[in-house]
């Protein structure tokens, strides 16, 4: 072979070695879900009801939990994702410092609510070490969230804190439903704080989203009546994504990054995580955990997703050539009337 040959016979080699190394990591990355099938499902018993029955003798002001969303069990890639984020949520309590009194889902714990993906989630259930508190998602099948995951509507005690967990996956609350909160809003005067959870958030998360919530009157009326309330936090899901605004002194938090594919850039909130929030007497704070994806989504999706965006930048130029000149239409008609989005809240 002449000298030549050889040069570049070496050179070819070393792709070879970086895609075995690629393979490899990929596939390690993968083992966890590749075995979820073979781990015990939670028991149903291990439901709502019992969690919170767990946490009825716990006593002291200083404590911390765990919310997280949208793991939409039932679909490998999800799981996959859903799976490091428990490892690492199971390691919270590493230090010994603060005890992790319990998780809770703000909902869609299924893919789309199948009794095979409520038995998926029950087996990632299995793998949290804590209490799991779930909400009802837009995606949970209603009679089988309760078979699996039980209540959907209730109240609970955690030492100094009064949690209340609302059932809202159809998009609003109904009249009997705000009354039922205000009562447990008043109930929640007694305790240090008042944290509410939700599945769909009442406002909007992602402004140039399809899925606007920020002119409906229920969320304007929920709002105000935590404000009245004193409400410390509010946890909802739904958009796949972190959020975090503040109404009136209240703080909201989107926690939607607990598995599903995300869409939206990782710039902008598209990441997974959970967040751990801590209590000590009358103060509260929040951590965004946020946690990479498994190697395997990486390579096959989450790197293509940014370099998507990455390119998307380029696109621009339409306008030279008359596109995106002309200013829309509303689809609402007086949607700027205040009228519109307090509708029926102060007449
Ligand atoms: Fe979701």
């Amino acid at each position: 072979m002449s000298a030549k040959k050889q040069k570049t016979a070496k050179k070819n080699r070393f792709p070879g070695y970086l895609a075995a190394i690629v393979v490899i990591m990929s596939l390690y990355s993968l083992l966890p879900a590749a075995f979820l099938s073979r781990w015990p499902e939670a028991p149903k018993s291990e439901n709502n009801q019992a969690a919170v029955s767990r946490l009825a003798d716990n006593s002291g002001e200083y404590f911390s939990f765990i919310v997280f969303g949208d793991n939409h069990a039932g679909l490998l890639f999800n799981d996959s994702a859903a799976m490091k984020l428990i490892w690492h949520m199971n390691r919270e309590d590493r230090f010994r410092k603060t005890p992790i009194d319990f998780v809770l889902s703000v909902g869609d714990v299924t893919l789309d609510g199948a009794e095979g993906h409520f038995k998926s989630y029950k087996k990632l259930q299995g793998l949290i070490k804590f209490p799991v508190v779930a909400a009802i998602g837009n995606h949970d099948n209603r009679e089988l969230f309760e078979k699996y995951v039980g209540d959907e509507e209730f109240s609970f005690v955690d030492r100094n804190s009064y949690f209340i967990i609302l059932d809202n996956e159809v998009g609003e609350l109904s009249e009997d439903q705000f009354r039922w909160f205000e009562e447990e809003l008043e109930k929640g005067r007694e305790y240090d704080h008042i944290f509410v959870a939700l599945h769909k958030p009442p406002f909007d998360v992602y402004q140039q989203d399809w899925y606007n919530m920020d002119n409906q009157p229920w969320a304007y009326r929920f709002r105000k009546l935590c404000a009245k309330y004193d409400v410390r936090m509010v946890f909802a899901g739904h958009r796949h994504m972190f959020k975090h605004e503040v109404f009136d002194g209240v703080d909201y938090i989107v926690t939607g990054g607990g598995g599903m594919l995300l869409e939206i850039p990782e710039s902008e909130g598209g990441y997974h995580h959970y967040v751990r929030v801590l209590v000590n007497n009358d103060y509260v704070t929040f951590e965004v955990r946020k946690v990479s994806v498994p190697f395997w989504q990486f390579i096959t999706y989450y790197m293509w997703k940014e370099a998507l965006y990455w390119a998307r930048n380029f696109y621009g130029i339409g306008y030279m050539f008359g596109k995106n000149t002309k200013i829309e239409p509303l689809r609402v008609k007086d949607l700027n009337n205040k009228e519109y989005w307090t509708q029926g809240i102060f007449s």
